[in-house]
């Protein structure tokens, strides 16, 4: 690999432990305001805690400040929104952009197994085409239809087909044998949080990922729709770079309930209904 995306890969990855904290804060690209992302000044707080954020362009350009030292990795595909086929995305933001809004990092969502597979693989060898002209890594998303199952054999095939295509990094769910996912996967693997769980579970759920061979997170919604956001992200930074169990990291997230910064609104209680289906 070049300079520029060793450089730009430790911008996601911490060189220190090579691993990383990814706070996505995308869904409303297809999810519209999500609970927890309905006013972004909500996740502003959590932003110095995480190593890259998860994020379109028009979130970033009207809610992020410019002076961020948190890494940046761009989600350049979309098209359909919640009410639509979901695997009929395309490519919505150039490699221009990404370099102009000096992204460490794009990524784009495959959907292995659903109506325009074929279509949403092609979109990603075009995108890491493209990116390899400009060292800029590509994170592809293993995004998964209403019809298929979240196990090993379904998401190794899906993770391991982003490897192959030439995906830098992959993220994907976390399963039963989730070893095996990172098995085959010849590339760095981080997890989505999927949808909100209680977060001690949550945070068993990343320890469990990170001994499996998972090389970090990108997670959204067990973060900033917790009661306690603050105390979520510095609980799963606590797993992801010091190795801390679920059990120290929920003393920890229980420690910081209540200090400033990132507590969630009251209308920010109930999970939406649309996202029980992501
Ligand atoms: C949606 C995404 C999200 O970034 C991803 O699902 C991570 O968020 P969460 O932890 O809420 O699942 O790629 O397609």
């Amino acid at each position: 690999m070049d300079f520029g995306i060793k450089n730009r890969l430790s911008k996601i990855f911490s060189p220190k432990t090579g691993r990383t904290v990814m706070l996505a804060v995308d869904h409303g690209y297809f999810q519209g305001p999500t609970t927890g992302l309905r006013d972004m000044k909500n996740i502003i707080p959590l932003v110095p805690q995480a190593d890259c954020l998860f994020v379109t362009r028009g979130i970033l350009r009207t809610s992020i400040d410019p002076a961020t030292k948190t890494s940046i990795c761009l989600r350049v595909s979309g098209g359909p929104s919640i009410l639509g086929e979901l695997s009929n995305e395309d490519i919505t933001t150039s490699m221009e952009e990404a370099l102009r809004l000096n992204a460490s990092g794009v990524g784009m969502s495959i959907f292995v197994g659903a109506k325009n597979e074929d279509r949403t693989i092609s979109n990603l060898g075009r995108l890491i085409n493209e990116a390899q002209r400009y060292g800029m890594p590509v994170l592809a998303i293993t995004a998964v239809g209403k019809e298929m199952a979240r196990d090993a054999r379904y998401l190794g095939l899906a993770c391991r087909m982003a490897a192959e295509i030439g995906a830098n990094i992959v993220k994907t769910y976390y399963c039963e044998d989730f070893h095996k996912v990172a098995e085959g996967c010849p590339v760095p693997i981080v997890i989505a949080g999927g949808k909100k769980l209680p977060e001690m579970e949550a945070l068993q759920m990343t320890e469990d990922a990170i001994r499996a061979g998972a090389r970090g997170v990108d997670m959204g919604r067990n973060i900033f729709q917790s009661d306690s956001p603050a105390g979520m992200i510095k609980a799963v930074r606590a797993i992801v770079h010091k190795g801390a169990t679920a059990r120290e990291a929920f003393d920890l997230y229980h420690a910081s309930k209540g200090e400033s910064g990132g507590k969630r609104s009251s209308s920010a209680e109930a999970v939406d209904e649309s996202m029980e289906k992501v």
